[in-house]
């Protein structure tokens, strides 16, 4: 039987992307991942949208998690809270989602051969996202309403008992966030240091949180010598946190109705609200919202500037950069990371229909 080694530059060197930071993920030493060789993505500097004077910052980056196996930062979480479901002997695993969630769980139940539920806001996700779970098999359910109604229906089910033998895969399950945090580690590896602002589309919050946790660990480890502040950006219909945060309130404004093209983060309810809040408040960071106008421009820019696709619900970090850059928030030396969360191919209808492409 091969021996196991736990030292640190061994495991960096055997293995790739999330799994790379074993140690630093809380799992036993004898769980075998679930895994399709997810993170590890590319860091890009934006050199064109700074000549071209679209941003004012020169080092900007995008970190591209649509390079991810099924196009999303989702797989990241999802090798480990699958391989956690996998070790607890269940029937599947059960989710609701705006999509992404979806076509992750639903390849990675998949591996694992375990089936995969997924409750869906009928409507309310994009096509590439729902043709993907379809493909992995997952069974699928529509509800009438928002997300927020499908994860409202999951967690009744869940905690009513009715699902014993479906493990519950959102975001607020643990093992998600920890293997999301991983990639504040790559970034850190690969600038050689802590970016200054680090910008993150946010929907249920999940995300967020878990690259905060990510950035504090490394620090805690004595990795890295200070913090990032982040940055939470929401579509403006749809920005519960970014309208407390404009209002000075402690809680969210929650939204009955969110609306935005960003349907990966139509969403009025965020579970992880309290996390997300914590992190930026913790990382004298800042919420902000940008329109659908903004978000379909900086689309356009990444894709045809930098050669880089990206969904809706990704470009609010760029969009997010351009709005705030004549108020000073980020100045001109800050090193400044975009997280761009899901591939464009995700939704071909925001490529074809409202870009004009
Ligand atoms: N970007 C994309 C492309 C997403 O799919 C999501 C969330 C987010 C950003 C926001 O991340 O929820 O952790 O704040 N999508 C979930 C889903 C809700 O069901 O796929 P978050």
């Amino acid at each position: 039987m091969e021996e196991v080694d736990f030292s640190w530059e061994r495991a960096k060197a055997r293995r790739f992307g999330v799994w790379r930071y074993r140690e630093l993920l809380p799992l036993r030493d004898d769980l075998r991942p679930v895994t399709l060789s997810e993170g590890g993505t590319p860091l890009i500097k934006v050199s064109n949208l700074y000549e071209k004077r679209v941003v004012n910052t020169p080092n900007t980056y995008v970190k591209f998690e649509g390079a991810n196996p099924t196009g999303s930062f989702k797989d990241r979480g999802m090798t480990v809270g699958v391989t956690i479901a996998k070790s607890l002997s269940v029937d599947g695993v059960v989710v609701a989602s705006t999509g992404n969630t979806a076509a992750s769980a639903a390849a990675y139940a998949a591996r694992a051969g375990l089936r995969c539920l997924v409750v869906l806001p009928k409507g309310g996700v994009a096509i590439g996202k729902l043709a993907q779970a379809l493909l992995h098999g997952a069974e699928v359910r529509e509800v009438e309403g928002t997300f927020d109604t499908a994860l409202e229906l999951v967690l009744e089910s869940v905690m009513g008992g009715e699902m014993e033998r479906f493990y519950p895969l959102n975001s607020y399950n643990p093992w998600r966030l920890e293997g999301q945090k991983t990639l504040a580690f790559e970034v850190v590896e690969e600038l050689g240091e802590v970016p200054d602002f680090v910008l993150v589309p946010v929907g249920n919050a999940g995300n967020i949180s878990a690259i905060w946790k990510g950035f504090k660990e490394l620090y805690s480890f004595g990795y890295a010598d200070k913090l990032p502040r982040m940055v939470g950006v929401q579509a403006e219909a749809a920005a519960p946190l970014a309208k407390a945060w404009a209002l000075g309130l402690k809680k969210p404004v929650f939204v009955d109705d969110p609306r935005t093209i960003a349907s990966a983060i139509r969403i009025g309810r965020p579970v992880n609200w309290s996390k997300a809040m914590r992190a930026v408040e913790e990382s004298k960071g800042f919420f902000v919202s940008v329109d659908d106008g903004e978000i379909l421009d900086a689309m356009r820019l990444l894709a045809r500037e930098e050669g880089i696709g990206v969904e809706p619900a990704s470009s609010v970090s760029l969009a997010a950069l351009r709005r705030v850059a004549g108020e000073g928030r980020i100045g001109k030396g800050d090193l400044v990371v975009l997280v761009a969360t899901g591939h464009a191919l995700k939704d071909p209808d925001a490529m074809m229909g409202k870009l004009k492409v």
